[in-house]
């Protein structure tokens, strides 16, 4: 038998703010982190349930951008899927991050669509992801989500780890809401938490809801900017 699922947000709870945010004197996107942990605090999607990827599809269906970090590129089969009943009409774009550019390009992220490739490796050195993919080398994370706003018009970005590029994003204080499923499991293996150690300082979050589904919980926090 399939493995149930429920909607955890109603889509009115999910319209994110679309007039950017200011960083830097500049506009980037309003940034949304997805994560699943378990209790133990160890970040494997081992734990993630058929609700918690459905909740990830409702993010998916909200945004009009979805990153990950090289990392979890390398390790996880992503793919940008939606179900029929949240294609919305506007699909989200798919994003990629990497500091070296090495990419396994017969990922399935890359066989079927375009995606956008942010690197700080030297320029042309993507190779034939260059060819499909459109590849820009910038210098920081920062010079990433100008380029976001400016040139493709994301209003809304929605970070899925993983714990590497959470740190980068945090770490200067980019980062305003984070989705946490708090999944009933102890893992007890050397996974790593949800954020790389790195922060100088402790980031505030302010709890804005707390919903459970079966042993579940779905916490949804603000997270305050570092003074
Ligand atoms: N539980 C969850 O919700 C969840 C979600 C997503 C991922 N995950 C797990 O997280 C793991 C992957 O996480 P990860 O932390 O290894 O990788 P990651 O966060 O996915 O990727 C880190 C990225 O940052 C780049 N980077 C590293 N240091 C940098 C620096 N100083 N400046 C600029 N860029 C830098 C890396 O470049 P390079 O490409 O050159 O290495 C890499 O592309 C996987 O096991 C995945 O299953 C869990």
């Amino acid at each position: 038998m399939a493995e149930p699922y429920k909607d955890v947000y109603i889509p009115e709870e999910l319209k994110f703010p679309q007039t950017g945010v200011c960083h830097q004197n500049k506009s980037r996107p309003y940034v949304i982190f997805n994560m699943v942990s378990s209790v133990d605090g160890r970040a494997s999607l081992q734990c993630s349930s058929k609700t918690d990827r459905r909740v990830m599809a409702q993010l998916r269906s909200q945004v009009d951008g979805v990153v990950w970090g090289g990392g979890t590129i390398r390790t996880d089969p992503i793919a940008l899927k939606l179900p029929d009943d949240l294609i919305p009409v506007k699909l989200p774009v798919g994003i990629v991050w990497t500091r070296s550019g090495h990419l396994p390009g017969g990922h399935p992220l890359f066989l079927h669509c375009p995606r956008l490739v942010f690197t700080m490796a030297k320029k042309r050195s993507l190779g034939d992801l260059e060819a499909r993919h459109l590849v820009h080398y910038v210098s920081s994370v920062e010079e990433m989500l100008f380029i976001l706003w400016q040139t493709y018009h994301i209003k809304t970005l929605l970070v899925e780890g993983g714990a590497t590029f959470n740190r980068l994003l945090l770490e200067q204080n980019i980062g305003e809401e984070l989705f946490l499923t708090l999944a009933s499991f102890l893992v007890g293996d050397q996974t790593d938490t949800i954020l790389q150690s790195g922060l100088t300082k402790p980031l505030s979050l302010k709890l804005r809801s707390v919903k459970q589904v079966e042993n579940d919980l779905y916490l949804r926090y603000q997270i305050i900017a570092a003074p």
